[in-house]
């Protein structure tokens, strides 16, 4: 037998109500904001997401499914939709549009990590980017876009942590404060951080080893060094927040683990999820528009993960799906009618089904309890004379006697409005 490769998983049937809910509900609060659907590709060249995600970065670096095309170009799975999404702006001269522009995205993503508890190697993520503004306001509304989102779906003890990595004059003053903060703690450090005072020092303040958090504890913190401009910037952000009444703490060591960020850095997390609790982040990246060969743009967006939305979507925020019904055919007359009724019932939008393998009326009515139909139609050639059937409640064993032509209307009354 051939299995599926690790961390690649399949979605069954019996989850795919809750996926197709979840998709819904991304694309109703995305339409809702005024951002609009993009679909980029699931490939790109490597190099895209070695420039905008940054080559020192853990994606980058250790975590890309990246392969030969048959010219020997290098291609990569998309790890994240931000790079695509800049590619695809720029790509269609989207800025000489009126800006600004709002898109959102729903897909697969690729990332060669350690799979478990809400880690995959083939994960979806719902994300958005909103391109062509440095207001507050715009920070303010990507950011209530995914708490409304994710609280709309009910989902367990979220907290919403938020940072300013200021501007890239801002890091670059602070930068050597926390180099020469790191040399001085270098013993304490783990190996990975170690290496990483040379290569990406902030990501050293989101290490989640104990050491290492132990360690850093009284590093200088960036937003302590940030511009009069910046630190008015994020001011302005909390205050919109506030205003919304969406509940957010600074969290002075959320770094983010892409370069692209500048400024204002979120994530949602939830303590009703593993050690991989962060249920959605993102922040602003004004600079890379412009790294990836476009003019000078600035831009925000998010990212969540929908495993993770999955897990923790409770069972009673799912809609009841409408009810369905089993064509209970049997006898010459009533199987005849039977495959005529259900493509009347389905053409009226009512789900119906039937066995063709039941020849009895007790094997079709076994068939419908298996397959959760609520109502079977039980319909011989005795109904046929009759010209009604009776239709079964297939809980509360109750029958009612409905006549033939009327059963699509029946039903089609029944189905809970869409
Ligand atoms: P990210 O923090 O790398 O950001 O990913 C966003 C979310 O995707 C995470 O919070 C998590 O829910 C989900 N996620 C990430 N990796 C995995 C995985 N291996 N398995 C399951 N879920 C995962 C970004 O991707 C940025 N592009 C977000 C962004 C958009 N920033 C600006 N615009």
């Amino acid at each position: 037998m051939i299995k599926g490769i690790k961390g690649v998983k399949d979605i069954l049937p019996e989850d795919s109500a809750r996926w197709r809910f979840i998709e819904n509900a991304a694309r109703r609060w995305g339409d809702c904001y005024g951002f609009r659907e993009i679909r980029i590709p699931i490939f790109e060249l490597t190099t895209l997401f070695a420039r905008s995600i940054g080559a020192t970065t853990d994606i980058v670096e250790k975590e890309m499914y990246t392969f030969p095309d048959r010219d020997g170009t290098s291609l990569t799975l998309r790890p994240e939709g931000t790079a695509g999404t800049v590619r695809a702006f720029i790509e269609h001269n989207r800025g000489a549009d009126p800006i600004p522009q709002k898109y959102f995205y729903l897909g697969p993503m690729f990332r060669h990590e350690r799979p478990q508890a809400g880690r995959l190697r083939q994960f979806h993520q719902f994300g958005v980017e909103y391109f062509g503004t440095q207001d507050p306001r715009a920070d303010v509304e990507v950011i209530s876009l995914l708490w409304r989102f994710l609280s709309d779906l009910a989902l367990p003890a979220l907290t919403l942590e938020i940072n300013s990595l200021g501007s890239s004059s801002d890091r670059a003053a602070y930068l050597p404060v926390l180099v020469a903060f790191l040399k001085k703690k270098a013993g304490q450090l783990c190996e990975n951080c170690r290496r990483r005072i040379d290569t990406n020092p902030l990501r050293v303040l989101d290490c989640k080893v104990p050491e290492c958090r132990m360690a850093t504890e009284d590093a200088p913190q960036l937003v302590a060094h940030l511009s009069p401009e910046a630190k008015d910037h994020f001011d302005r952000v909390l205050t919109g927040l506030t205003a919304l009444g969406i509940p957010h703490h600074l969290n002075p060591r959320l770094v983010r683990g892409l370069d692209y960020y500048c400024f204002t850095a979120f994530e949602i997390t939830s303590s009703h999820l593993g050690a991989q609790n962060a249920v959605g982040a993102g922040g602003r990246y004004d600079g890379l528009v412009e790294v990836l060969g476009g003019s000078p743009t600035p831009a925000i967006g998010f990212a969540t993960g929908l495993e993770r939305i999955s897990l923790m979507l409770p069972d009673q925020r799912l809609p009841d799906a409408g009810p369905s019904v089993y064509v209970a055919a049997f006898g010459a007359e009533g199987s005849r009618a039977g495959v005529i009724l259900l493509d009347e019932l389905r053409r009226a939008g009512v789900p119906a089904q039937s066995d063709y393998r039941s020849t009895t009326l007790k094997a079709h009515l076994r068939q419908a309890d298996r397959s959760h139909c609520l109502y079977a139609i039980l319909l011989g050639d005795d109904e046929i004379q009759r010209g009604s059937a009776p239709v079964r409640n297939m809980l509360t064993k109750e029958q009612q006697d409905i006549a033939l032509p009327d059963l699509p209307h029946y039903f089609h009354q029944l189905q809970a409005p869409s």
